[in-house]
């Protein structure tokens, strides 16, 4: 690489020097998926493959509320149509299904009271909140001795990671809304895959009293922006068609290990959809990035990548791990 252009990208730039220019390649950036997308050159990017923030009580989707979340999706999806290249696709993994506490819903079985993991009650959480009203909620969850996902289903009942089986849970299909997002930014869905990764042992119960299934599959959703779909056979082998590129169900296992980042896919989600929907060169983007996963799958396709994440924490894990597999030094580009 010319020492010119290593130079440059060694630099940190600001938000004002981002002002009125096109994000580069290769480059990770921190700031709002929402301000940034607004910043990628119209009709450039071939597949924009992600797993967003799923709502379900995850640090980094802490400042969300319910419609906060639905209206980050949607923002997301609508700024979609302007940057895909025509014929290209849109490729959201995502978990279907999202439980709330529902104390209007009939209660059909007895709630078993010994399997509460937490003995914290709400009207108690409550009170540590008036007593201290300028703590966040994981400094009430310290306060109280439980975790910020138990405040946050005694405040809000969101309470997936509690599992669908507790009594008076009311689960939403997302899948629903996410076309329905989709189809209003002008894109079609096009087809969807399942991704089913091993059973969640820990954190599903095998033996509840529901007849509510394990967790133990995801979607990925996958839209298209009208235009011409090039379509080549020779981007898998025979045989990788015939055992991934052909089948509606992917088989491999989640990240077992959070340590590095709380929620990272595995490089072979990515990697896959990259190899079926773009050719070498290419540019792959991930509005989520968290850890850099898609572009390394993007770096290993031989394809470029823009990635962006709100967190710097994500977007500097995301350009270290680039810079490792690449060999050469990320953009570093601070939004704020
Ligand atoms: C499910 S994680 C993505 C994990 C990623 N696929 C990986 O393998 O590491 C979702 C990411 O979205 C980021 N995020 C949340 N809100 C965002 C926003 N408004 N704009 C950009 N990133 C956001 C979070 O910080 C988190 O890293």
């Amino acid at each position: 690489m010319p020492p010119a252009v290593r130079a440059s990208i060694q630099r940190a730039y600001t938000a004002t020097d981002l002002n009125g220019r096109a994000l580069r390649e290769n480059s990770i950036y921190t700031g709002d998926a929402r301000q940034l997308m607004k910043l990628i050159e119209p009709n450039s990017i071939a597949l924009s493959v992600w797993s967003p923030p799923y709502y379900v009580g995850k640090a980094y989707e802490a400042y969300l509320t319910y419609e906060g979340w639905r209206c980050l999706i949607q923002k997301v999806i609508r700024l979609h149509f302007e940057i895909l290249q025509p014929g290209g696709f849109l490729a959201i993994n995502i978990a279907d299904i999202l439980c709330f506490k529902d104390e209007q819903m009939p209660r059909i079985q007895a709630d078993v009271v010994s399997r509460k993991k937490s003995p914290i009650t709400r009207d108690q959480v409550l009170s540590a909140m008036s007593t201290h009203p300028e703590a966040t909620r994981y400094e009430i969850a310290r306060l109280l001795g439980c975790s910020e996902q138990t405040v946050d289903r005694r405040l809000n009942g969101n309470n997936i990671r509690g599992g669908k089986s507790e009594v008076q849970t009311r689960v939403k299909i997302v899948g629903g809304m996410i076309e329905e997002w989709a189809l209003d930014a002008g894109l079609y869905p096009y087809d969807r895959r399942i991704w089913v990764k091993d059973p969640a042992w820990e954190n599903s119960r095998w033996a509840s009293l529901s007849y509510r299934a394990v967790d133990e599959f995801e979607y990925i959703y996958i839209f298209w922006k009208p235009g011409v779909t090039k379509y080549d056979r020779c981007r898998l082998s025979a045989s990788e068609w015939v055992e991934w590129g052909s089948r509606g169900v992917w088989s491999f296992p989640s990240v077992r290990a959070n340590d590095q980042h709380e929620a990272m896919y595995p490089l072979e989600l990515p990697y896959r959809a990259i190899r079926l929907f773009t050719d070498p060169g290419d540019i792959v983007l991930d509005p989520f990035i968290g850890s850099g996963t898609t572009a390394l799958a993007a770096i290993k396709c031989g394809r470029k990548f823009i990635g962006i994440d709100r967190e710097a924490k994500s977007a500097a894990m995301a350009r270290e791990r680039v810079k490792i597999a690449e060999g050469t030094p990320c953009l570093k580009i601070q939004m704020s």
